[in-house]
């Protein structure tokens, strides 16, 4: 059985601490000023990436770690393609993987979008899920994940609050999963309209709707950008409101020696002031770096079985 990464749901907790391993070496390498040693282990290998919603970090990320080990990379332009002409995405898939595809990247704004394509394409092709709507964004909490253990250690219960547009979030999702699978004690702050129901029950975690003293004693704080793209009517009274109640502001800032994480793209004044996403606390580009580390570990993981 050819491996995917279709969500954190589907790992063991070896699995994840087996990925968190491997993205350590290659993070040496990429946290080093020498030239990274280009590797071979993707050589001969193609990989699509299919970002059918916008990516800066994620899209830029997967496609150096595809290089980096030796792959070819091809990058399908949506707004060029013939989607635009009515073409289904399970044929536009379809056509993409008749060209000798080894494993497809695939992002897009519908939950559920890679499973469905597993169900389609032939066992061979890897997939590997970038984000699928507000469902789960499992290479984003791998990345979080190795950023909080190489500042904290071991995240078995240590306190990890994560605050914002929780409801909408992917990333909230996923690191909820693989927070809890690591024993971190997770506590979400966000607006009653932006928290999903059952939540403490479903993920084990903790649910306040004021801030308070939440992060004063926490050993990070994961801000949430407010997804104003999945919102079909307003949640919350207005920007500056959400800030007064949510934000990061300096105040708060200085009352805590909580790292501050944040998956981009972030929106300064609004989740978090520049105090926060600037200070020495912030570690939101040491997760960036991650970001290509742990995407090279997951290509070494998939391809290790034939
Ligand atoms: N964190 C994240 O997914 O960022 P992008 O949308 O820029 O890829």
């Amino acid at each position: 059985m050819n491996r995917d990464l279709l969500g954190i749901r589907q790992l063991s907790t070896d699995q994840i601490t087996d990925l968190l391993r491997r993205s350590d070496g290659y993070f040496l390498k990429l946290n080093s000023t020498d030239p990274f040693p280009k590797s071979s282990l993707l050589q001969g290998r193609t990989v699509a990436n299919l970002f059918f919603e916008n990516s800066t970090r994620t899209r830029t990320s997967f496609e150096l770690a595809e290089k980096r080990l030796g792959a070819t990379s091809v990058n399908l332009s949506i707004q060029t393609s013939s989607l635009t002409k009515g073409e289904s995405l399970i044929d536009t898939v379809n056509v993409i993987c008749a060209m000798k595809i080894d494993c497809i990247v695939v992002r897009h704004n519908s939950s559920g979008v890679p499973q469905l394509l597993r169900k389609h394409l032939p066992n061979y092709i890897r997939i590997i899920n970038a984000g699928d709507g507000g469902h789960e964004h499992p290479t984003q909490a791998l990345l979080d994940a190795a950023t909080l253990q190489s500042k904290l250690g071991a995240l078995k219960n240590k306190k990890i609050v994560i605050i914002g547009d929780i409801l909408h979030s992917r990333v909230a999702r996923s690191n909820m999963i693989l927070l809890n699978k690591l024993g971190a004690k997770v506590t979400l702050v966000s607006p009653l309209t932006l928290t999903p129901k059952y939540v403490e029950d479903i993920f084990g975690v903790k649910v306040v709707h004021e801030i308070g003293d939440e992060i004063k004693d926490a050993n990070a704080v994961i801000s949430l950008r407010i997804q104003l793209e999945r919102q079909s009517r307003s949640l919350f009274p207005n920007l500056s409101d959400f800030r007064m109640r949510y934000g990061l502001t300096p105040l708060r800032i200085m009352e805590t020696n909580a790292f501050i994480l944040h998956p981009g793209p972030i929106n300064r004044g609004v989740e978090l002031d520049n105090e926060a996403a600037d200070s020495e606390k912030s570690l939101i580009l040491q997760q960036v770096k991650r970001g290509v580390a742990i995407r090279m570990a997951v290509f070494e993981w998939l391809f290790e079985v034939k």
